[in-house]
């Protein structure tokens, strides 16, 4: 049985995942809990040279197939190297990105069938998923926007908006399919207020 909590948070491009992980981690250290700030793909030394692989711009001939098996290796290393040792340890864990990002950009944005995606997930992390986990909702215009202001380039910022439209509508389908363990966040708003809504939605969920 674990102790911890586990917690991912998940969107496209220039949502705010990174900023608002950072912040959540702060806050919940500063409220005394062993918080574990971590993210996919890397989060290990493994991660780390999978995630090279995957991101790089130049990598523009990568199998879909590929792509999605070195996912899961990249996640499978995570799990059991990073998140569940933290678990044990009763910490709050927080990932940037899961096994959702994989159904949203390899299933619903490549096409890759969400049955054959999860019978791998299943190998890779025995379907354990995160407790909760928050979805921030952006247009994608807004988001890809965002990440063009910090000079942030890799193969997935190259695809086109009409790749990440199918992406964002598939996250919105993986969060009704599950409205228990994802809360949905509206990414628009000021970074300050986002922060508020989310440790609110974190903390009812700690308290329980
Ligand atoms: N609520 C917000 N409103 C406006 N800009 C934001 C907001 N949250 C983050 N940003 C900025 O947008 C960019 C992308 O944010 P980031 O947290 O890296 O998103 P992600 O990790 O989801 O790609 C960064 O430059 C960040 O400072
Ligand atoms: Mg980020």
């Amino acid at each position: 049985m674990k102790k911890g909590i586990f917690i991912s948070l998940e969107g496209i491009e220039g949502t705010g995942k990174s900023t608002q992980s950072r912040l959540l981690s702060e806050a919940l250290t500063a409220a005394g809990y062993e918080a574990l700030l971590t993210f996919e793909p890397g989060g290990t030394r493994i991660g780390q040279s999978i995630r090279e692989i995957l991101l790089k711009p130049d990598h523009k001939e990568m199998s879909f197939v590929a792509e999605l098996l070195l996912y899961n290796a990249a996640r499978s290393q995570h799990l059991h190297e990073v998140i569940l040792p933290a678990l044990e340890r009763g910490a709050v864990v927080i990932t940037d990105r899961y096994t959702d990002s994989t159904v949203a950009y390899q299933g619903y944005g490549r096409g890759i069938d969400i049955e054959l995606l999860k019978s791998i997930d299943r190998i890779s992390t025995k379907g354990f998923m995160p407790h909760l986990t928050i979805l921030f909702d952006l247009d994608v215009q807004v988001g890809l926007e965002r990440n063009r202001g910090v000079n942030k380039v890799d193969r997935f910022e190259l695809e086109e908006v009409a790749f990440h439209e199918k992406v964002r509508s598939g996250y919105l389908e993986i969060a009704r399919l599950e409205p228990q363990r994802i809360k949905i966040v509206d990414a628009s708003k000021e970074p300050q207020d986002i922060h508020k809504q989310v440790k609110d939605i974190v903390m009812e969920r700690l308290c329980r």
